[in-house]
């Protein structure tokens, strides 16, 4: 019988997928040990949903309206959605850009293997705007860098939780808001495949 050790990803997205692409790419390349099993969004219009069926990946687009709609809690949605993602047994959860909080009820099925990717160092700027809010921290003279850090997510914490990894990016006098985007996805791209092979070696 063959036992399968790859690492399990189930990665998460809002939006343009980028950092899903990072994931993919390196995996192509195989600079990262490990499959991703399960792309989710809960924007039918992410194109990171495209992303995952292009390189033949299981989506699943789930939204959080027909909650709303028909006056059930975030909290009945995180349950379901944790159903639904524990059928496909991943090791880890990667928020790459997800734009959705848990609560305990999803995060409660994943103890210490969710791990997020946040566009600032930890406790600046959380949330989801958090480079246009340094680049605006940057102009009126409060801060000179910004950066990018993951962390593990253990709790309902927003852009917090123990940290595995930063790296600062530098902000310049003649940058624009896309100039820094630009450079914070660069970066994030490379913290994102080094930590995440640093945590899959690190479970061998
Ligand atoms: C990335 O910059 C990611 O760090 C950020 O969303 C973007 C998604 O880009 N995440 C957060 O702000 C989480 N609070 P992508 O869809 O191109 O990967």
């Amino acid at each position: 019988m063959e036992i399968n050790l790859t690492t399990r990803l189930a990665v998460f997205v809002s939006g343009n997928g980028s950092n899903l692409q990072a994931i993919l790419d390196a995996i192509r390349a195989r600079l990262l040990e490990a499959e991703v099993v399960l792309v989710v969004s809960n924007r039918k219009a992410a194109f990171g949903l495209e992303r995952a069926q292009k390189a033949g990946i299981p989506t699943l687009y789930f939204p959080l309206k027909p909650y709303r709609d028909a006056d059930r809690s975030r909290a009945e949605y995180d349950a379901d959605l944790a159903q639904k993602v524990r059928a496909y047994k991943p090791d880890y959860i990667v928020l790459a850009g997800w734009m959705h909080i848990f609560s305990n009820n999803f995060v409660k099925h994943f103890p210490y293997r969710i791990v997020n990717l946040h566009p600032a160092l930890p406790g600046q700027f959380p949330g989801k705007d958090s480079i246009a809010e340094a680049f605006a921290a940057y102009q009126r003279g409060e801060i000179k860098k910004t950066g990018i850090m993951m962390h593990l997510a253990p709790d309902e914490r927003v852009d917090a939780g123990p940290v595995l990894a930063t790296v600062e990016v530098p902000i310049y006098a003649s940058d624009t808001l896309e100039m820094l985007q630009n450079r914070m996805h660069q970066a994030e791209h490379r913290l994102l495949i080094q930590t995440l092979d640093r945590l899959i070696r690190g479970d061998e």
